[in-house]
């Protein structure tokens, strides 16, 4: 990871009084997006202090351990915290005396009795912020927030902070991915900052000089538009894929494949091939909450044709759920009780042990509660699937997964998952049958194994 200190800044405000130096940089919650954000902003040459209210986690990540599977980050943490530009604590008026600019990444889940999203973290965090600062500061809000929180919290920052204190707040959404969310971190595609003063742009453009450098736009704009910006992101690559798990349908009942449709379709280049992979449907932390409560905030604010379009994403998306667990029950016959089922996969996607609303999971559950006997395996999800359904098998090998059932699911398409070698696991099984609801199986080398093959939106055999 290059390891050059950021460049100093010429300034006249108080903040940079202390300083030509490069400015000093807390992270307010060091879940997913704050742990690889501290680690990242240490690897660009800045001091970072991370904050958590959890001493656990603060103790993990103080030894460079991550409390959750992301490849890279683990190796990344333990030379930061080597080198001395990280640290962790969880006394939140240390992290806020030690720095200048103050980066907001707690989390904004779901409220539990509706779809809007749930702001007391966020508002805890700029408040304990606001409420420490000892000199002038800069607050950076990286959650996720339907628009017009930045706003309000601005309200809550000048009630807050101490008199004499001036302290700004902006909004730098983040569009990390989970399993790349170290490359996505250290070069974005893009950096947006909406609601920028001349001062705050400035200090910004210091902390993302390295990925503006490499080519990553920078984009100012207000702060409504800098919200958005990031709910519109997820809501079109969450439409894209309920387009294409829509075409599905058309395929099954026209006969076609969904899987060859894809790949000439994104050929055009105003089209493009990701996220036109049809199948089991989007799932994780991000997508559904995020589509959700932007739902409800466009409806809200009266911006029904959002509203209408995001329900059918989200019908679509949840219908495939459904589809899977209908065609896993006419594979056993029509009634899945006590048939043994083998299920592999249940991360909500690959490259990561996150099972927050994952399709796979909660394909394997239904099935389980309908009384099947379900076996299930991921290379890293079992634990944390263990412990949201302790109720269902987990194996410790797809081939033990398999053993004696009479269907077996590929519900998360972990390329290990992908290339296991048909020939092999159908001997294992009492009935050789394959439902891929990932579309990555080759159909033609699995029926030539001896597998009855049955795909979302694929030719039936
Ligand atoms: C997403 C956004 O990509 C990221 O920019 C944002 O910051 C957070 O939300 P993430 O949740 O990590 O990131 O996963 P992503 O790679 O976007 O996949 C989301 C879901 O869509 C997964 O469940 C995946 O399996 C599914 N998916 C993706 C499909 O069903 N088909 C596809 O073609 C692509």
């Amino acid at each position: 990871m290059p390891d050059r200190p950021a460049p100093a800044r010429k300034s006249t405000s108080r903040t940079s009084a202390k300083a030509t130096q490069p400015p000093r940089l807390s992270v307010i919650g060091t879940g997913y997006l704050g742990a690889t954000h501290a680690a990242a902003m240490a690897a660009l040459g800045f001091q970072v202090v991370g904050f958590d209210t959890d001493p656990t986690k603060v103790a993990a990540l103080s030894l460079g351990k991550v409390p959750f599977y992301e490849p890279g980050l683990d190796e990344l943490l333990v030379e930061q915290v080597e080198s001395g530009r990280l640290r962790f604590t969880s006394d939140v008026a240390d992290a806020v005396a030690s720095s200048d600019v103050h980066f907001v990444c707690v989390g904004t889940p779901q409220q539990a009795t509706s779809h809007a999203a749930d702001l007391s973290h966020v508002e805890a965090a700029v408040r304990a912020v606001a409420e420490n600062l000892v000199g002038d500061a800069l607050i950076v809000g990286k959650s996720t927030v339907p628009v017009g929180t930045a706003s309000w919290l601005r309200g809550l920052l000048a009630d807050a902070a101490p008199a004499g204190v001036r302290a700004e707040l902006v909004w730098n959404p983040e569009f990390l991915r989970e399993g790349k969310a170290v490359q996505d971190t250290l070069h974005p595609d893009r950096v947006v900052v909406g609601g920028a003063s001349a001062r705050a742009e400035e200090l910004l453009r210091t902390v993302y000089a390295q990925p503006v450098a490499e080519g990553a736009p920078f984009i100012s704009c207000d702060l409504p538009t800098a919200e958005l910006v990031k709910v519109s992101a997820n809501a079109f690559l969450a439409t894209k894929i309920s387009f294409i798990n829509a075409i599905a349908g058309v395929c099954e009942a026209a006969g076609a494949d969904v899987t060859v449709l894809a790949d000439a379709l994104g050929h055009d280049s105003r089209i493009g091939r990701q996220f036109l992979d049809a199948g089991l449907g989007f799932g994780g932390g991000c997508l559904p909450k995020d589509i959700r409560a932007l739902m409800h905030r466009a409806g809200e604010l009266g911006a029904h044709h959002a509203s209408r379009l995001l329900q059918q994403v989200d019908e679509i998306n949840m219908g495939q759920r459904e589809r899977v667990i209908a065609m896993a029950t006419e594979a056993c016959g029509g009634s899945v009780l006590n048939r043994r089922i083998g299920v592999l996969g249940a991360a909500f996607k690959p490259d990561t042990d996150d099972v927050r609303d994952s399709p796979a999971l909660n394909v394997a559950a239904a099935l389980h509660l309908r009384g099947a006997q379900v076996t299930v395996f991921d290379p890293q999800a079992s634990d944390t699937a263990r412990r949201t359904f302790p109720t269902l098998g987990y194996a410790a090998s797809a081939e033990d997964a398999v053993q004696g059932t009479d269907v077996v699911l590929l519900l998360t398409e972990w390329p290990e998952l992908v290339a296991l070698d048909a020939g092999r696991l159908a001997a294992l099984t009492a009935t050789a049958r394959v439902i891929d609801a990932r579309g990555k199986l080759d159909a033609q080398a699995w029926r030539a194994a001896g597998w009855e093959f049955t795909g979302l939106g694929r030719i039936a055999a």
